[in-house]
């Protein structure tokens, strides 16, 4: 049976972190219940220690949803953890998650602490989230730049106090794939203790791989990836939801894996969290931009007239939304015959050739063409 992986949307939280985006309680439970619907198994709404409004948020989103746990992260002091287990009181199913980081740069320049510290402030604030909500989850901050052998010693502390969910992340994008794989790999072999919990992949997209070493931790045995939908996050952003389910799911021969995602629902999900935070999905991002299934080139557009699987390797019905050809300079004449007849004007011979000369000629100039430029305002 194939290895089910868990789902972490944290488009409320490392999401909202874009800068620019301040989501209102009640925009929060409309995102939470649309991802509810798209199937994912962990909303992460916010952070209640960081405002009063981020802490509404996660009690609104806690309100709202009744499947999916509700996540609220903080620091290892007591009013963050506090914050977020008063937040979640009202959630069907909560996580607090913990976080403090683990390399030397941000131990020494950030938090001025000693190793010995780091651990001893993971076991205190886990024990103590523990005891405040369902489950506790824990991740070691820029995790991937810290060294592996304290890393596994900060695990197996988070794991004894009480974390049932270990979180290992590249916070500055920095991994290629085959490094994070490996850097899990010799995380769990350093703490065998890890096979007892679930082990989680958060990467950022500051080199662009974002999407990639999340596919890769899955390959490396992760059961649980944190992503947003179009991407969104803190600078570049974090892996894209979207694009990482798709993968996991186009691409099973390799993976053999599957997610509670409802892939139908993609497309509403990315309409819907890009109107409600201002963020417009970039045109050629694959899955949700607009041109993720437009196909303009002639002999494209000839080849999926003929048979879809030529040029696509995604049915566009699976996320949601529906393959066009749009008309431009390098489309062909058989793409333009058939855009003609859905408009009600049937052309052959020496007509087809002189309207799709004209229609060459405006596409030339620039930009998409509308029909009505061809044929020079008769109704069409
Ligand atoms: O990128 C990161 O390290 C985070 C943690 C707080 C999980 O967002
Ligand atoms: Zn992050």
């Amino acid at each position: 049976m194939a290895r089910r992986i868990q789902i972490f949307d944290t488009t409320l939280r490392d999401g909202e972190q874009s800068p620019g985006i301040a989501l209102q309680p009640d925009e929060k439970a409309e995102i939470a219940k649309q991802l509810e619907r798209l199937g994912v198994d962990v909303v992460e709404a916010g952070f209640p220690g960081a405002s009063p409004g981020d802490f509404e948020g996660v009690r609104s989103v806690a309100a709202a949803i009744e499947r999916p746990t509700v996540a609220a992260l903080a620091r290892t002091v007591r009013d963050d953890l506090d914050a977020a287990a008063e937040a979640l009181s009202g959630a069907r199913r909560s996580r607090i998650h913990v976080f403090i980081a683990t390399s030397p740069i941000h131990m020494e320049r950030k938090l001025g602490l000693e190793p010995a510290e780091v651990l001893a402030q993971a076991r205190s604030a886990i024990a103590y989230a523990a005891e405040r909500a369902d489950e506790v989850e824990f991740s070691a901050e820029d995790a991937t730049r810290s060294d592996p052998d304290f890393v596994a010693r900060v695990c197996r502390v988070a794991i004894e106090a009480g974390a049932t969910v270990v979180n290992l992340p590249d916070t500055v994008g920095y991994e290629l794939p085959h490094q994070y794989a490996r850097f899990l790999q010799n995380v769990r072999h350093r703490c065998p203790e890890l096979r007892r919990v679930t082990l989680s992949a958060h990467c950022h997209d500051d080199l662009g791989l974002a999407v990639a070493n999340s596919l890769a931790a899955v390959h490396a045995g992760a059961d649980q990836v944190e992503c947003t939908v179009n991407g969104l996050g803190e600078r570049a952003g974090n892996a894209s939801l979207e694009e990482i389910v798709v993968a996991l799911k186009i691409r099973a021969d390799h993976f053999d894996v599957e997610t509670g995602v409802d892939t139908a629902q993609i497309a509403a999900s990315s309409r819907l969290v890009s109107d409600l935070t201002g963020y417009v999905v970039q045109p050629n991002k694959a899955v949700v931009g607009a041109n993720a299934f437009a196909h303009e080139a002639g002999i494209h557009q000839d080849g999926m007239l003929k048979d879809a699987r030529t040029y696509q390797i995604i049915d566009p019905g699976d996320v949601g939304v529906r393959m066009t050809l749009p008309l431009g300079k390098h489309s062909g004449r058989h793409a333009f015959a058939r855009a003609c007849a859905e408009r009600g004007i049937h052309l052959q011979g020496d007509e087809l050739n002189a309207a799709f000369r004209r229609f060459k000629e405006l596409a030339d100039s620039g930009g998409a063409v509308p029909l009505e430029a061809v044929f020079e305002g008769a109704p069409v």
